[in-house]
This record gives structure tokens, C-alpha cells and sequence, in this order.
């Protein structure tokens, strides 16, 4: 079976596809013959070494998978040869076939084709943990969203809008605005040119309840001050490079809250939690309430040059890799 493998941390056009033997099941785990692996941001740090996991090489980069179950290993119940999954698996995505622990695995709503269920899985479950578990999203609430065209950005809107709130949505490009737009944000402000403070100021009557932040460097302190009294500010990545550094007396004044989120960390503490969350959220996908991006799609060989669109910010939405 094909699998991109990174031999060393570093470029990414060091990445080779190479053929592999097909995985065999061990005791409790299946094999699952891969329709699609999402491909996020983090992807491309952790092959370059410049993510804060490093891990031992070679290995097969890809986390988030979806596909039909080939084969079962012993002691395995309650999942049959041909079942529709999804699977968060850290590593090993990026290839024809996987070997995941039973336990791992999430059923695919018939109604989600495989492109769409492979890619939700890091930034729907992200967002769904910072709206529900971090945070209280309330109705009517405003949301402003940052780099609100990528992935998480998207998740973010979509998520927010379907627990009734109001979404800002704040991205450098008119496509990558046009695809939140499209997702349900009801305004939306080109933070490369305008002033996302007095923006967000203005569109929300005051300022906003909530801000979420996947992008970090300079719009984040502005972001900030665009929230409200009692806003609450939520920090998911720094996809910009610059951790932002944020005079703590914008926090003090109107009595604001930052609330940082580590979903990953999260599901090493609480797999139980993480389980009931994704099953929420299939169902909420399942019965129309959320409506994950069509991803672009691309063959295994693309695996470099999708991560790389996506570290260079011309990739708007999402993409899977289909081998
Ligand atoms: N905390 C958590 O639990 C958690 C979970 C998943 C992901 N994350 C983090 O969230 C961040 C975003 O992930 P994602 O999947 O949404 O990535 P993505 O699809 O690549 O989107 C990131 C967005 O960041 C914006 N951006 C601004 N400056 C950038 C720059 N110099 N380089 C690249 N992008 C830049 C881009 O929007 P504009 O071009 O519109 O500015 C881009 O669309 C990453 O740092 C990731 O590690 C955190």
C-alpha cells in the first residue's frame, strides 16, 4: 500500500510516497482502506519540525481519516468489515490503508459523503469543545472569528451559527470572506485593510461577546479590545508565526476573560469526553445542523504541496488528500 512518508523533519518537498506492506490488525484494532485524510496547518508544522511534537522519524504524517473497514483483528466487537468510518489517529493518515484501535472508531452519517467526513474532525471538534465545554456560546451572542476562511475559521462559524449565534467573520482575502459568507457570517471585515477593532465595534453595537482565535500576531490585542463588558476572548493557535503579547490591563478593563483552549491536549485527558463530544457532533452533522466545506480535493502526491498552501495562506477551506 502507498503512504507519503517524512524520512526528516524539515522541507517539505523532502516528503516521499513509498510502498509499504499492508497493515495487519492487531488484538482490539481494525484496518481501514481510506477514502480521505484531512489535511490541516498543523500537519505541515509537524513535518517541518517546527510544531511543538517532534516525532521520532520515519513516520506517515496525517490525523484525521475516514473509510471503510477492511479488516478486524481479534476481539473486536460491535464493528463489521465494510462500516463507514471516521478516526482521529495522530499519525499515519496520509496512505491507502490505516491500522486504528476499534475503540477509535466513529460512525459516518450515510448522509456525509467520505471528503467531507474526513476533514471535520480536528476543526469541528475544536470548535464544538471551545463553544460548549471552554465556553457557553448563547444565543444572540456575537462572534467575531479570525482567519475566519481556514479551517478552523469555517468550523467556527459554522458551530457558532448553529448554537444561535451571530458571527463576524474577519479574513485577508475576498474568497476566503465569500466562503465565510457562505458559511453563515452575517458581516464581515478585511483585517488586512480595515480597522477590526472600530469594524467589530461598529457591526456588533458596542462590541463584541466573543472572539475566536486561531491566528494570533498583531490582530489579536485588537480583537481583544473589540469585545464588550464581560466578553470572552479564545485562544486556538498562532497560524500568523507571532504569539501575541497582550497589555494584561485590556484583560482588567470591562472585566473580560481569556480562555485558552488545547483540544488535543484535552482528548489524552478525557478520551471518554472526547468520544461524546465527536458522537455530538456527527449527530449534529447528521441531522443537518452543521454543514462541514466541500474540501478540495488532491491524490497522495499532492500531500507537500497542500501543506505548504496552507502554511503560505492560498488555500482557503479545506482539503483531503483521496488515494
Ligand atoms: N487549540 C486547538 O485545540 C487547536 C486545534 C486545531 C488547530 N489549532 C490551530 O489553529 C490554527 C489554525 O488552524 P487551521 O486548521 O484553521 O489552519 P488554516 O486552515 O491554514 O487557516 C489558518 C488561517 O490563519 C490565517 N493566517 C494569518 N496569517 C497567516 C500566516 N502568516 N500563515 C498562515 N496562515 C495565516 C489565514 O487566514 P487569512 O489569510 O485570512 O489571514 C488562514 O486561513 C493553527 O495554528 C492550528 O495549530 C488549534
Amino acid at each position: 500500500m502507498r503512504a507519503v512518508v517524512c524520512r526528516q523533519l524539515g522541507p517539505l518537498d523532502t516528503l516521499v510516497i513509498e510502498d509499504q506492506e499492508p497493515p495487519v490488525p492487531g488484538d482490539g484494532q481494525v484496518v481501514v482502506d481510506l477514502r480521505a485524510a484531512g489535511v490541516n496547518f498543523v500537519d505541515g508544522l509537524i513535518c517541518q519540525g517546527s510544531y511543538q511534537l517532534k516525532p521520532a522519524t520515519p513516520f506517515v504524517p496525517g490525523s484525521e481519516i475516514a473509510g471503510e473497514v477492511s479488516a478486524l483483528g481479534t476481539g473486536v466487537t460491535g464493528v463489521e468489515v465494510g462500516d463507514r468510518v471516521i478516526a482521529f489517529v495522530g499519525f499515519g493518515g496520509f496512505a491507502e490503508q490505516a491500522v486504528v484501535p476499534a475503540l477509535s472508531l466513529i460512525p459516518v452519517p450515510d448522509t456525509i459523503d467520505f471528503t467531507r467526513a474526513a476533514a471535520l474532525i480536528q476543526s469541528y471538534s475544536t470548535m464544538l469543545f471551545t463553544l460548549t465545554r471552554r465556553t457557553h456560546l448563547e444565543p444572540g451572542e456575537w462572534v467575531l472569528v479570525l482567519g475566519a476562511g481556514g479551517g478552523i475559521g469555517l468550523a467556527a462559524t459554522d458551530v457558532a451559527r448553529a448554537l444561535g449565534g451571530r458571527v463576524i467573520a474577519a479574513a485577508s482575502s475576498p474568497e476566503k470572506l465569500e466562503a465565510a459568507r457562505a458559511m453563515g457570517a452575517e458581516a464581515v471585515i478585511a483585517y488586512e485593510e480595515e480597522d477590526l477593532k472600530t469594524r467589530a465595534r461598529e457591526i456588533a453595537g458596542g462590541g463584541v461577546d466573543l472572539v475566536v482565535d486561531p491566528v494570533g500576531g498583531r490582530h489579536s490585542e485588537a480583537a481583544l479590545r473589540a469585545t464588550r463588558h464581560f466578553g470572552r476572548f479564545c485562544v486556538l493557535g498562532f497560524a500568523s508565526g507571532p504569539i501575541a503579547s497582550i497589555p494584561l490591563n485590556q484583560v482588567l478593563l470591562n472585566n473580560r476573560t481569556v480562555i485558552g483552549v488545547d483540544w488535543g491536549g484535552w482528548t489524552f485527558k478525557d478520551p471518554l469526553g472526547n468520544r461524546a463530544l465527536i458522537e455530538e457532533l456527527m449527530g449534529m452533522v447528521g441531522s443537518g445542523r452543521l454543514h462541514p466545506v466541500q474540501p478540495a480535493p488532491y491524490p497522495l502526491e499532492a500531500a507537500a504541496e497542500v501543506m505548504g498552501g496552507l502554511i503560505d495562506r492560498s488555500i482557503a477551506g479545506k482539503a483531503v488528500l483521496v488515494p
